[in-house]
């Protein structure tokens, strides 16, 4: 990739430093469709996982590695020929494919982590670039904890690796406790003492441990880097990564300053963010920028008044650039089959013929419920519709009672295969009762591990959307209800979780 001056190259890492948040991992189906929705929001290159680590990891980068045409796409190794071999055979049906080497360069990692010495450090380097070089051309290396490594021993190493063919070099701040004036000195010192470092490119790769992920990222592009690493919602290690849409929105609300330009199409962002925080079960924060729900709302009568009177008065950003259509009403009951697959495809939205017909009739029944439609519930609807499998049970009907003083009873039946099978059953709320029902009627008995609910627009005829992760044959799989009932989109998540798992087997 040969690097033009003021073009930052966007490495997305959610597929593999993001799968590493505690509780985030995805299944090969889901990487997949991640990486597809990566491909168009235009991201230069695609971690795709650490091929060595297991055979589910392996599978899926080299199942990213033959769909994904668009993106660079790229597999970590640790400075061992094992882990560059399993990379290389991962990666090796990829139309652009990268090896990402990494070894540890701090004194506190060599002494208590790998209990090596720097020439030792610094040979095995340069043996696996070299390795990793004969077997692709597009090589990056990354000195682990490059941060708080001294850094005459940092040049050594880049200097070194890059003689033998690392084409991009990644200063990764492992643990997140670089301070942004501080890194962006460290990369600016790395481009005045690695005499070869012209002929590699700069990356920053930055963890949020002290919540500096992305002001670190920003400040080492304004000191030369020229390629980022980040994760879709900031997800990763400990407290995540540097979140792409904040530094790829900074850039370009702040072109004035920093001068660059990325590749991303924007207006895709929303999107990504809702299917990643879709398929890892993390909830976005509402106040989180560039994606949180509030990210684009005023509530202050003075903001309002000055919105209504100029845009840029309190708006940095227009919410549709990010993808962010969600403030107008849209559809209503009256509202028919043409003008919702109209509105759904402006949302980048196309449904199959069948899909559709179960995505109206259900924004019919929300609806008949809810006065105003908006396009976040069209989101959500069609994400609780339209799913990769075939469902194997379905809610056919649900009666719930609890209160202050009686025990929650609930009465359920579920249809499979055109029989529909009814319990009753009591528990410590309503949601325990369901799931107790469900679990009676479907001889599948659930470990629920996590629940939230977020209510997916405002006001009191809200759709409330039940994000789950329930641990079901072995498996810990994550699942999504939506309703405006928040008890029925409770058992949903949970029928959705056992039809996952259904289908996986
Ligand atoms: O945080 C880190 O140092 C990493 C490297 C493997 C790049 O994730
Ligand atoms: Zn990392």
């Amino acid at each position: 990739m040969s690097a033009e001056k003021n073009r930052v190259y966007i490495f997305d890492t959610t597929l593999r430093d993001g799968e590493q948040a505690p509780g985030a991992s995805m299944n090969e189906n889901e990487k997949l469709e991640i990486a597809y929705a990566l491909e168009r929001l235009g991201v230069d290159i695609i971690e795709a996982g650490f091929p060595v680590i297991s055979e589910g990891d392996f599978n899926s980068v080299k199942r990213v590695a033959k769909h994904i045409k668009g993106s660079v796409i790229c597999g970590l190794a640790r400075s061992i020929k094992k882990d560059i071999d399993a990379a290389y055979e991962a990666l090796k049906g990829a139309k652009h494919g990268r090896i990402h080497v990494f070894l540890a360069t701090s004194k506190i990692h060599l002494q208590f982590k790998l209990k090596k010495d720097k020439g030792e450090i610094l040979q095995m380097a340069v043996e696996a670039v070299k390795y990793a070089r004969n077997k692709m051309t597009d090589i990056e290396f990354s000195p682990e904890d490059a941060s708080r490594s001294e850094k005459d021993f940092l040049y050594r190493v880049i200097e070194a690796v890059i003689d033998v063919g690392a084409t991009t070099v990644n200063i990764p701040d492992t643990v997140g406790y670089s301070i942004p004036g501080e890194y962006g000195q460290l990369i600016a010192d790395i481009k005045n003492n690695v005499p070869n470092i012209h002929e590699a490119v700069i990356s920053v790769h930055c963890h949020d441990d002290l919540g500096l992920a992305v002001s670190n990222s920003l400040a080492a592009i304004r000191n030369g880097a020229r390629q980022v690493e980040c994760t879709i919602n900031g997800i990763g290690e400990r407290a995540g990564n540097a979140s792409m849409e904040e530094i790829v929105m900074a850039i370009k609300t702040r072109s004035d300053f920093f001068g660059c330009t990325t590749n991303i199409k924007t207006q895709e962002i929303y999107r990504t963010s809702r299917l990643v925080s879709k398929l890892t079960g993390f909830v976005v924060p509402p106040n989180k920028a560039i994606v949180g729900m509030n990210a684009f709302r005023h509530e202050a009568g003075i903001h309002q008044d000055g919105i209504l009177k100029e845009r840029s008065t309190y708006e940095i950003m227009r919410p549709e650039d990010v993808g962010f259509t969600g403030t107008g009403l849209v559809l209503g009951k009256h509202s028919g089959r043409h003008a919702f697959k109209v509105r759904l495809k402006s949302l980048g939205i196309e449904l199959s013929e069948d899909e559709l017909n179960r995505a109206f009739d259900r924004f019919k029944d929300v609806a008949d419920r809810k006065k105003q439609v908006f396009d976040e519930d069209l989101v959500a609807i069609v994400e609780d519709e339209v799913k990769v499998v075939k469902d194997t049970w379905n809610l056919v009907n649900l009666v719930t009672t609890s209160g202050t003083n009686i025990t929650p009873r609930v009465e359920v039946a579920l249809e499979c295969k055109g029989k529909t099978y009814k319990k009753s059953s009591t528990g410590d709320g309503p949601v325990d009762a369901i799931y107790k029902a469900i679990d009676g009627i479907t001889k599948i008995k659930g470990e629920l591990l996590d629940y939230t609910i977020q209510s997916v627009t405002r006001g009191k005829d809200a759709l409330g959307e039940v994000t789950i992760k329930v641990k079901l044959k072995g498996k810990s799989v994550i699942a999504h209800g939506a309703s405006t009932d928040i008890i029925v989109a409770s058992a949903k998540a949970y029928i959705n979780a056992i039809n996952k798992v259904i289908a996986e087997d």
